[in-house]
């Protein structure tokens, strides 16, 4: 891993000496404890930030100019302030940072050219918001060079969206920008999608840890059927006609949907969308009693309807999780962020975590061919400056 010392020394190397202060930010991944593919329907999520993820050294230029670079990429970006500045396929993921620098200009905000050298710990397509991480970690860097306010992070996570939206074109809700964003140590984001309105709430997994486990199958999120399952919630709102909620279809009811839909499928797509929902309240109620085996059993059911409800996990997210749920001390597992592959979660009891991981490498690797890694993870703070830490 590179140090933050070791990044600075690149960073000088790189773009050599300069007046003006080098400034370190951090933006996290995340994982979704619950509440699947629900944020676009007006549901609540859960959250949290986890300890791999982007970080950005950077230094104000005197002029108009942006230079990006990252250590695992080769492709740099420069970007001129004063021109337009469009989406470019050749610029690859400098597309990300580039689309939230256009939205900030577009609103008024007066940037100053910069030198940024990223490095990422997240790995790609893994399902743990790489982009948003990036998006986010952007527009937080951006307006602490311009010296403008940094508190609206709700403001900065809309914004983030929008650019995943409309510069990006992947049609994804609200969650992983506004996790990046607003989490908090050591606790999930309870968050109403519809309102927009949150609370963090404490996890204290006492004996147990989240596990986060990779499929090391890469998800396109763009490519994936993400779209199509956002359009058949749609159809089924279509469907419901005037006994369709005004604030989402996870707050439809399922003997509303019985009657007036017809299809089995959409019929199985909004069981998920209402079911989910209902799961992420009793989570965050069992949470906060303590009840984490209560809490690993939904985990397992959201898996469950997510693979043959909603039918979004696949065969590599299917295998990880049966693995993990036969393993021992696990009290639930199920898959994170969009489906189809990526990476899962589970439940572990901590005294038993090289057992678990030795049985669930085994048998995946046994199920797929493919050898998954493990990621131990705590809840950490969002987007935040590291400039002058350790
Ligand atoms: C992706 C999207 C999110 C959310 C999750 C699934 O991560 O970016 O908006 O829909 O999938 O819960």
């Amino acid at each position: 891993m590179t140090t933050p010392t070791s990044l600075v020394q690149e960073f000088t190397r790189l773009y050599g000496p300069g007046d003006n202060q080098v400034r370190t930010f951090f933006a996290p991944g995340r994982v979704n404890l619950i509440g699947e593919l629900i944020d676009y329907n007006g549901g609540l999520v859960m959250p949290a930030a986890i300890a791999l993820g982007i970080t950005a050294v950077c230094r104000a230029r005197s002029d108009r100019i942006v230079r990006l670079c990252s250590l695992d990429d080769p492709v740099a970006v420069e970007i001129d302030l004063n021109r337009p500045i469009e989406p470019d396929r050749a610029r690859g993921w400098g597309n990300y940072p580039a689309g939230v620098v256009h939205e900030l200009l577009l609103r008024g905000f007066d940037l100053v050219g910069a030198d940024v050298l990223f490095t990422t710990m997240l790995p790609q397509g893994a399902g743990l918001s790489s982009s948003a991480a990036m998006e986010v970690l952007t527009a937080f860097s951006f307006l602490a060079l311009a010296d403008a306010p940094l508190s609206d992070l709700k403001g900065m996570a809309l914004l983030c969206q929008k650019v995943e939206n409309q510069f990006v074109g992947v049609n994804c809700g609200i969650m992983d920008q506004f996790a990046v964003a607003l989490c908090r140590q050591d606790h999930a984001l309870l968050l109403n999608c519809d309102s927009q309105d949150f609370t963090h709430i404490p996890v204290a997994l006492g004996a147990y840890a989240l596990v986060i486990m990779n499929t090391s199958r890469q998800r396109r999120l763009a490519e994936s059927k993400y779209n199509e399952r956002r359009a058949e919630c749609d159809a089924v709102l279509q469907l419901l006609g005037t006994d369709a909620p005004h604030n989402g279809l996870v707050h439809a009811q399922w003997s509303d949907v019985l009657s007036h839909v017809a299809d089995p499928v959409l019929q199985r797509r909004a069981r998920h969308v209402i079911t989910e929902h209902k799961r992420v309240k009793e989570a965050s109620q069992m949470l906060a009693t303590g009840d984490l085996a209560a809490f690993g059993k939904l985990l397992d059911e959201s898996h469950t309807s997510l693979r043959d409800d909603y039918e979004v996990t696949g065969p590599y997210l299917d295998a990880i999780v049966s693995a993990a749920q036969q393993a021992p001390g696990c009290l639930g597992a199920r898959m994170t962020g969009a489906g189809f592959a990526g990476c899962a979660i589970a439940l572990v009891k901590q005294a038993d975590m090289p057992a678990f991981t030795a049985s669930v490498r085994s048998a995946y690797l046994t199920a797929t061919g493919l050898e998954p890694s493990f990621y131990e993870t705590r809840a950490v703070d969002g987007v935040h400056e590291t400039t002058g830490e350790a």
